[in-house]
């Protein structure tokens, strides 16, 4: 996602110069059964560890991630803004306690595990009351992210007898929203045909144009099965696509086995067990498809830029006319500097989503986000 961060920068930049409104960019939700992977998946996409994972029931509000790209430390400390004072590259603050800053990414974890038990008990409890986090970073997008409670059938501990349909309107009210991507994550160990989590994105998404399937737990799959034909898409297809992870296991997370030689270990077992895939599959090429489906939506945003810039240049014009005089001088305004940069970026874009169109196929599917 890191290849994107300049060029949104810059036309953010361009948008708030010519006063159109920002790109607004999809938030992603992750959707599936308790323990399928999700807040795993979720932090593969961050790159860094801080969400509380594990199996029963973790995640028991929805958190809802906003990343926030800020210049790296080095340029900060020399601009006087409102991060003046944070020395750290990264950092996270919570809605739930203003002015703290959180910079060690334990913490932040720690921080969601004692909110989620101060307002709900340590029962297995759940609540459709989000925590909000802002993750502050030179290194992420301008995006936002949802994990949520998973999909659960039994009521456990201080759980309501109607859980299951508390929990799916919970679900439906976040991949409800259009400007939301549906990630449906689905163990590779459990029916696919029975998946709840493509039952609910199909709900909300019945075109199936903004949901992206992600098969985790490729490596807890039964000795002499693999996951081969669904990730083909010819058990179901997917139109976004359909790409198999392996996140870090129970035992991984226990020994804190660094994300980094997760996604190593990854590589590794694609190549081994799906060598034909490989290329398409893993938490990477996940990163990497998101990337391009937010392409997709900038993309399609910039018609309105276009316009906007071709009607604020001609109110320009009229007015630097109507001085008569020697103006000449300052027709190269920044109207045109920021004219001649949207239409580069334009087609940088525009060249780049052609080439996705016609040369990457996801999943067996063509993206058409
Ligand atoms: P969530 O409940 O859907 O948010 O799932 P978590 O991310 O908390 O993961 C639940 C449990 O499954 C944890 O113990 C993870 O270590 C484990 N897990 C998740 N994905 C994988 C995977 O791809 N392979 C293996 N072996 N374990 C995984
Ligand atoms: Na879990
Ligand atoms: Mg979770």
């Amino acid at each position: 996602m890191e290849t994107l961060i300049p060029i949104i920068n810059r036309l953010q930049e361009v948008f708030l110069t010519v006063g159109a409104e920002v790109i607004q960019l999809p938030q992603i939700v992750v959707v599936g059964c308790q323990s399928s992977g999700k807040s795993s998946v979720l932090e593969s996409l961050v790159g860094r560890d801080f969400l509380p994972r594990g199996s029963g029931i973790v995640t028991r509000r929805p958190l809802v991630l906003q990343l926030i790209n800020v210049p790296p430390m080095k340029e900060r400390l020399k601009l006087i803004n409102k991060w003046y004072g944070v020395k750290a590259e990264e950092w996270g603050t919570f809605l739930h306690c203003k002015n703290q800053i959180f910079s060690d990414f334990n913490e932040i974890r720690r921080e969601i595990e004692s909110e989620t038990d101060r307002t709900l008990g340590e029962n297995k409890g759940i609540s459709p009351e989000p925590i909000y986090l802002k993750i502050f970073s030179p290194k992420v997008l301008n995006l936002t992210l949802v994990d949520l409670p998973g999909i659960t059938k039994v009521p456990v501990g201080d759980q309501p007898e109607d859980i299951e349909t508390q929990v799916q309107e919970m679900i439906l009210s976040f991949i409800g929203n259009p400007n939301s991507l549906i990630l449906a994550v689905s163990p590779a160990n459990s029916d696919l045909a029975t998946s709840d989590a493509l039952k609910l994105a199909r709900e909300a998404d019945p075109d199936g144009r903004r949901t992206l399937l992600v098969v985790s737990k490729l490596d807890l799959m039964d000795a002499g099965t693999d996951a081969l034909e669904v990730l083909l898409g010819r058990v179901i297809p997917v139109r976004l696509g359909i790409i198999g992870v392996v996140n870090r296991s129970q035992h991984d997370i226990n020994t804190q086995k660094s994300l980094e030689d997760s996604l190593k270990d990854e590589h590794a077992f694609l190549q081994r067990h799906y060598p034909s895939l490989a290329s398409r599959a893993g938490s990477r090429y996940l990163a990497k498809t998101l990337s391009r489906l937010l392409m997709h939506h900038i993309r399609d945003c910039l018609p309105e830029l276009k316009t906007r810039l071709t009607v604020l240049s001609a109110q320009y014009q009229a007015q630097l006319n109507g001085y008569g005089q020697p103006v000449e001088d300052y027709s190269a305004t920044l109207l045109q500097i920021v004219t001649k940069f949207a239409s580069d970026y334009c087609n940088t874009i525009d060249g780049t989503a052609r080439y996705i169109q016609t040369s990457e196929l996801c999943g067996g599917a063509r993206m058409c986000y």
